[in-house]
């Protein structure tokens, strides 16, 4: 058993305890638990037939790891989905007085993809009764067959109070579907969306949609998540979201433009809890990309989560922009090393420290200046985060953050994200694990996450700026380890 401090380690990010995980799945909260359960592959850690990983918390920041969930059987492996709890028991699987957890997920079976077959893609559910221990595969599945689609999958469910009805999303190839059904079992096809908007320089994957309320308004709109694979804005995998309305048949984007959840390589196939207190709208995402996901640098695991992420949603100019910030009971997780009200860039600020790699650094500084930061070790690695209001570009450079060789994609480039270099303070603030760095900038509204295999810890930051200006409130703030040892 690992002790979690293998080289690379997340130390305050979920990961497996062995063997390969991507996506999470099933994320649901019933009777004081949040559930996380993950595409698992147990045998390797490379991407292999896919189980249901499973872990559990009470507070979305310390796991614990649990058995595997779902098994693969003579209907496929186990690909991504999601859990109900069907509290009024509409489905039968339970009763009233124990409704079930019921997870809704793809069912991929590989001798049909290796025949040649394009139909080897349906849904099926299994259902729980003792909040997630165990399960039994429901026996009247798939309960949606395939017709002739080839990408059929990714199914995510919730009941829309509206019209009283349980409503499925899920993905075919370019566009996505939703159906409707009473009991979970007997699903009628509603509609589709998205053949003609948003990105398509990959497949869809991953869909949630969901209700949000725009902040300091009484609007409500509904978002629409999909996941893209290639055809992310630095390379590979990515997250979309469209906003707009959905009446309970269809769903229709108010907008023509492209939008990214999270503009950095690693957040993929990210999806939100259902069933939180609070109505509160959380998201996890997968922290890697499919361009190189299966060779990164860690030797008896492979596969981190982002850290829980609240999502909301604000509108400005008559645009609407998804936020995404670390759920606020994470601040208990830091202890303060250092703060100082101002500091004055006139020279390079220079900080030392013995690990930065498990700490949030925070400032306060005007979106219209030019700023860089450089996290470097005694190696010479070094990750460099640059705002350019000329260029209306942020840019996250880890073309020599440590370890980059295992795949030509993963450093070829410096990445990239467009801003408004507005008249306006904002916050940056940047959580850095071992192998991960986490940038949120005004509020979460500019988002960027990726990895990184740095071979020491970095122990210097440099920030300077060639305009004459002083950062506020700087902050630097180590993170516990959520891992018991
Ligand atoms: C996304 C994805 C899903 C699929 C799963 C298989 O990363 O490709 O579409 O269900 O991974 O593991």
């Amino acid at each position: 058993m690992g002790n979690y401090q293998e080289q690379f380690r997340p130390q305050f990010h979920f990961s497996p305890k062995k063997k390969w995980m991507n996506d999470p799945n099933g994320l649901v909260y019933n009777d004081g638990v949040y559930h996380l359960f993950y595409q698992y592959y147990p045998e390797d850690i490379v991407w292999g037939p896919m189980h249901w990983g499973h872990a559990i918390s009470k507070d979305l920041i310390t796991w614990k790891h649990k058995s595997i969930a779902l098994y693969p059987d003579e209907l496929g492996d186990i690909f991504s989905g999601s859990v109900v709890l069907d509290v009024t028991n509409s489905s039968g699987l339970g009763s009233i007085e124990k409704p079930p957890l019921v997870a809704i997920f793809t069912y991929h079976l590989m001798q049909g993809e290796n025949a040649g077959r394009i139909d080897y893609q349906t849904q099926g559910i299994a259902f729980s009764l003792d909040n997630g221990d165990t399960w039994k595969k429901y026996d009247g599945n798939p309960v949606i067959g395939n017709t002739d689609i080839k990408d059929f999958r990714d199914p995510k469910v919730f009941w829309h109070d509206e019209s009283n009805q349980w409503i499925l999303s899920l993905v075919a190839g370019n566009h996505a579907k939703f159906y409707r059904s009473d009991n979970l079992k007997n699903w009628t096809h509603l509609s589709d969306f998205g053949k003609e908007v948003g990105a398509h320089g990959g497949v869809w994957e991953c869909p949630d949609l969901f209700k949000l309320k725009v902040e300091d308004t009484n609007e409500e709109k509904w978002v629409l998540l999909i996941s893209i694979n290639p055809g992310a804005p630095n390379g590979g995998s990515g997250t979309q979201y469209f906003v707009g309305n959905f009446d309970g048949e269809r769903f229709i984007a108010e907008h023509d433009d492209i939008k990214w959840v999270d503009v950095g390589t690693d957040n993929y196939a990210g999806i939100t809890y259902n069933n939180t207190p609070n109505d509160k709208r959380i998201f996890i995402g997968w922290m890697s990309n499919w361009y190189y996901g299966q060779k990164t640098p860690t030797k008896d695991w492979r596969g981190a989560m982002t850290l829980p992420r609240e999502l909301s949603l604000i509108k400005e100019d008559n645009h609407y922009f998804l936020l995404s910030n670390v759920i606020d009971s994470f601040n208990n997780q830091l202890s303060n090393v250092i703060e100082e009200e101002s500091i004055n860039l006139d020279s390079p600020f220079k900080l030392k420290y013995q690990n930065f790699n498990q700490t949030e650094i925070k400032f306060r500084i005007n979106l219209s200046n030019q700023i860089h930061l450089k996290f470097k070790n005694e190696k010479e690695e070094f990750l460099i985060f640059e705002m350019n209001p000329l260029k209306k570009e942020m840019s996250l450079d880890r073309r020599k953050s440590g370890l980059v060789k295992f795949e030509n994609r993963f450093a070829d480039n410096v990445h990239t994200l467009s801003y408004i270099a507005s008249d306006k303070e904002v916050d940056i603030r940047i959580m850095l694990d071992w192998s991960s760095i986490e940038l949120f900038i005004d509020n979460g509204k500019y988002v960027m996450t990726e990895q990184i295999f740095p071979t020491e810890f970095y122990n210097s930051l440099q920030i300077a700026s060639i305009d004459v200006i002083s950062i506020k409130n700087f902050k630097l703030n180590t993170i516990k380890s959520i891992w018991d040892r």
